[in-house]
């Protein structure tokens, strides 16, 4: 088997609510939702929805190649955004050590 980096989904409260392994390069938005996670990730990765916004974790958020302008714009925009968010669609899990992210208590459907 090839390497797996561990994925951790961690709730609003802070409580860890699922560990995973995923191959690295796989798409977070699909690997949440494979794994129960409420992203609704309405507009299916086309960055118009902002329902996959997910955050960070600080030791995590470096690992992570930049936002582009058109990301960030949506970001702006998400419930709950803080420095540490990203829209999950656009990532790929990382390589390496465990990776973990917040689900937010809540998401705007920006696309409407
Ligand atoms: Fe809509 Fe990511 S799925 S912005």
């Amino acid at each position: 088997m090839g390497r797996v980096t561990l994925v951790r989904f961690f709730k609003s409260s802070g409580d860890l609510d699922r560990e995973i392994e995923a191959v690295p390069g796989t798409n977070l938005l699909d690997l949440a939702q494979a794994s129960g996670q409420a992203l609704e990730g309405s507009c299916e990765g086309s960055m118009a929805c902002s329902t996959c916004h997910v955050i960070v974790a600080a030791e995590d958020f470096g690992r992570l190649p930049p936002a582009s302008e058109e990301e960030e714009d949506l970001l702006d925009l998400a419930a709950h955004a803080n420095r540490r968010s990203r829209l999950a669609c656009q990532l790929a899990v990382p390589d390496g050590a465990p990776f973990s992210v917040t689900i937010p208590p809540s998401a705007y459907n920006l696309d409407r």
